[in-house]
């Protein structure tokens, strides 16, 4: 409850610090988890992981921290790692630190760390639940399925939630799925998981030692395309002078389900489609791109040229693409629409000519892992920066310029986020850019503008008399 409504809130506290660098690194013993309790989500095209946690502190001193290993080939693929409180609703910062430490399977282990903000009393229990969406998903298993095939996914799971601490009570469900399948055996019958409805379950184990781990392969079936977006290059631009906000975004989309075996038939696919009524499949047929609400002139072009293909749903953008995107192919395409500048902007009422505009980091498919995101917010000219916030952490922000048909000499500033491995479901939280306009700014354009039409008629006027010179 409390995630889904304030999950954009719980970016806030998503940082990656580098505090620790020793080679391995084991953290203090001040815990015992009473109970641990891990749930991995698969039913989305990104994984996200539930723990609901009883824990104690045992130490002899009051602690503020607490650790939970995470396996470091993961680490740079976490979109949000959030924890809170169970009982007050409220969130507890959280952090990512990629010391080492290896656990005696090979398996090399860093640390998303709670961190309390008032130090925890000794004996003092405390309920959390902690969230990690990972922007990561099974791989296809088999690798290439046949045109009819419903595709499986495979994904490492471990039958324990790896703790440096004591446990008492642990178990791991893997839900989402209507099946599941464990490739690979269980050392001993009480460890080997248990197909449930909708879940596959590890445990209850109890008193389970510091670091325990035992990984199992576990497959599902999975009656969807996996959306990817390697590459979104997202540009807004402002105007106060025309009153618009405009969105272009540009998508490099990829299926990263399961190939085709034998090849791509046409007539195989209207067949499956007919029987199927378009229901189901691991091909992307139709695309719904969320677009901004109450956004007008939308507009699709690729390669080829306009997208005619494309039909309007509310605030939704139902593009088919022009063949059906197997997995292993790609489609690439620009989307755009058009808002009022008043959907998104307020004025400071601290300052002046200042503005603030909030806009969302993303809209495009659901469903999606994003690679790459650059999003850029390009101000009218004579704007100056003052503040910028983005609810989601980003690899590097830059502010440049950038010149369009009619700009002054100093153009726009444009501020670009670089975002790397984003999942849909947390695009929506807002970008926000806190800038100042004085009054002069906003006429300048026009006045630019009949200068520059004045100024282009006489280089016209110049050019024909120098072309009439040199006949
Ligand atoms: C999409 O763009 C990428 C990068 O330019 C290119 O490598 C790829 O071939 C394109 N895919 C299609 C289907 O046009
Ligand atoms: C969209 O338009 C409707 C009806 O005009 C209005 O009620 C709503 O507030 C608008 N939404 C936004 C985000 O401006
Ligand atoms: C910002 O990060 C992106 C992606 O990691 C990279 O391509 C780009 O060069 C970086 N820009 C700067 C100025 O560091």
């Amino acid at each position: 409850m409390l995630f889904t409504r304030f999950w954009f809130l719980t970016a806030i506290v998503t940082l990656i610090k580098f505090v620790v660098s020793e080679d391995d690194f084991i953290p203090p013993n001040s815990w015992e988890n009473k109970e641990f309790k891990k749930t991995i989500e698969v039913s989305n095209s990104f994984t996200t992981e539930n723990l609901e946690l009883t824990i104690i502190n045992i130490d002899s001193e009051p602690v503020t921290q607490y650790f939970l290993p995470i396996p470091t080939e993961l680490l740079p693929k976490i979109s949000m790692f959030t924890a809170a409180y169970m009982s007050e609703e409220s969130f507890i910062q959280c952090m990512l630190v990629p010391g080492v430490h290896t656990l005696a399977d090979g398996t090399q282990v860093s640390y998303g760390v709670i961190q309390f903000e008032a130090p925890v009393a000794p004996g003092e229990e405390i309920a959390l639940l902690a969230k990690i969406h990972l922007a990561v998903t099974g791989t296809p298993f088999p690798e290439e399925i046949g045109m009819d095939d419903t595709q499986s996914l495979a994904l490492e799971v471990n039958r324990y939630p790896i703790s440096p601490y004591l446990s008492k009570t642990v178990s791991v469900d893997v839900a989402g799925a209507e099946d599941f399948i464990e490739l690979t055996p269980a050392q001993s019958d009480d460890e080997a998981g248990i197909l449930l409805t909708g879940q596959f379950k590890y445990g209850p184990f109890h008193n389970v030692p510091p670091f325990t781990s035992s990984w199992a392969k576990v497959s599902y079936p999975v009656d969807y395309p996996l959306i990817t977006v390697t590459d979104l290059k997202r540009d807004i631009w402002i105007s106060h002078w025309g009153h618009t906000a405009e969105f272009q975004e540009y998508y490099e989309i990829k299926n990263q389900g399961a190939k085709l075996k034998n090849g791509f038939s046409r007539v195989e696919f209207m067949k499956r489609v007919q029987r199927t009524e378009g229901k189901g499949g691991n091909f992307i047929g139709v695309l719904g791109l969320a677009m901004t609400e109450n956004s007008t002139d939308p507009y699709v072009t690729d390669k080829v040229g306009k997208v005619s293909s494309v039909m309007r749903e509310e605030d939704k953008l139902l593009l088919k693409p022009r063949f059906p995107v197997f997995g292993g192919w790609a489609y690439n395409f620009t989307v755009g629409w058009t808002n009022t500048l008043e959907d998104f902007l307020h004025t400071s009422n601290t300052e002046q000519d200042a503005f603030v505009i909030a806009l969302p980091v993303l809209n495009g498919p659901p469903d999606t892992i994003y690679r790459n995101a650059e999003v850029s917010v390009i101000l009218p000219e004579g704007a100056e920066v003052i503040d910028v916030g983005s609810p989601l952490p980003f690899a590097n922000a830059t502010v440049t310029r950038e010149y369009s048909y009619f700009d002054l000499a100093d153009g726009h500033a444009k501020l670009t986020f670089y975002y790397s491995n984003l999942i849909s479901e947390l695009g929506s939280g807002e970008l926000v850019v806190k800038y100042k306009l004085n009054a002069n700014s906003l006429y300048q354009k026009a006045l630019y503008i009949s200068y520059y039409v004045f100024g282009a008629l006489m280089t016209v006027f110049v050019l024909i008399n120098l072309n009439l010179n040199i006949k």
